[in-house]
């Protein structure tokens, strides 16, 4: 594996290997990886001729510096997976490297980038879009995989492509979850052995909403869902809401789309964690 933290580095390296006509798969993270990061690597590996993967913990889509300083960090482990899933370049920069200078850019995603996570985490998605449009100048891939646990941040990426009129293709992959169906996040790694073993009951209910969906209106799920963390002191629910997939506005009749999603946030001490499910596709409800 070719590890480089300068940029200039990076995409002289990259440009010579697009140059002998290799396609480059790019997965970006901020670290701490887990098996779903590994999950898109390994289908950028088998849809590309190189895997191309940054480790950068980017300041600037955090919303305070406790949960930046709190953000695992541990590169040896996760140099030690990249080397067994045969990756074939990691890019891990400084904050000086990336930011040499004072950050003024301002995206506007409309509608979509004042729901949900936009409006519960201000200026986070103008942070996360800066820094993947400045990982895709310097990694220049073909295809760049997301995984949909992060399905506003998806959503935004692809926005993302379209106002900067990149070339890349966004590859969006299926959340990948523990054996007791927890969403896997490097964040979990922060949850204390009791709350992880909590943890599990966010994705039951998401399960159990959609289950009682069909006989149910979208206010009623949503009024359900609340109640099942009412009482329970390990969580706190920060949000959930039922809206359709594309722009992620809320719907108020399962007849508003075609595909309903609910997107969940509850925090476990300090830890936030995020979950999401397809709630219908195919049955009727009259409200
Ligand atoms: O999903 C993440 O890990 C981050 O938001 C990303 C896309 C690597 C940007 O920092």
């Amino acid at each position: 594996m070719e590890r480089f933290s300068k940029i200039s580095d990076s995409t002289s390296f990259i440009k010579q290997l697009k140059e002998e006509g290799k396609t480059i798969g790019f997965v970006p993270t901020m670290g701490a990886l887990h098996q779903g990061h590994l999950a898109l690597m390994r289908r950028a590996k088998a849809e590309n001729d190189v895997l191309v993967v940054s480790i950068f913990v980017n300041p600037i889509q955090f919303n305070s510096k406790s949960d930046l300083d709190k953000y695992p960090r541990v590169m040896d482990d996760d140099i030690k997976l990249l080397e067994q899933i045969r990756c074939d370049v990691l890019f891990s920069p400084s904050v000086s490297e990336m930011y040499p200078e004072p950050i003024t850019k301002e995206y506007d995603f409309g509608i979509l980038g004042r729901v949900m996570e936009g409006a519960n985490r201000p200026g986070h998605f103008n942070g996360v879009a800066i820094v993947v449009k400045r990982l895709f100048d310097i990694c220049i891939p073909d295809k760049a995989y997301f995984g949909e646990k992060d399905f506003q941040q998806l959503a935004i990426i692809n926005k993302l492509v379209k106002i900067e009129n990149m070339e890349v293709e966004i590859v969006s992959c299926p959340i990948v979850r523990e054996n007791d169906g927890l969403a896997m996040s490097s964040r979990n790694m922060r949850l204390n052995e009791k709350q992880r073993k909590l943890a599990p009951f966010i994705f039951e209910t998401l399960k159990s909403a959609k289950e009682i969906a069909a006989g149910k209106n979208v206010y009623d799920i949503k009024q359900w869902v609340e109640k099942q963390f009412i009482n329970k002191k390990e969580f706190e629910l920060e949000y959930f809401e039922i809206s359709e997939p594309v722009e992620l506005q809320p719907i108020n009749n399962w007849s508003d789309a075609k595909t309903a999603m609910g997107f969940i946030v509850v925090n476990m001490g300090s830890v936030r964690l995020i979950d999401n499910i397809r709630i219908f596709n195919n049955f009727a409800v009259s409200n």
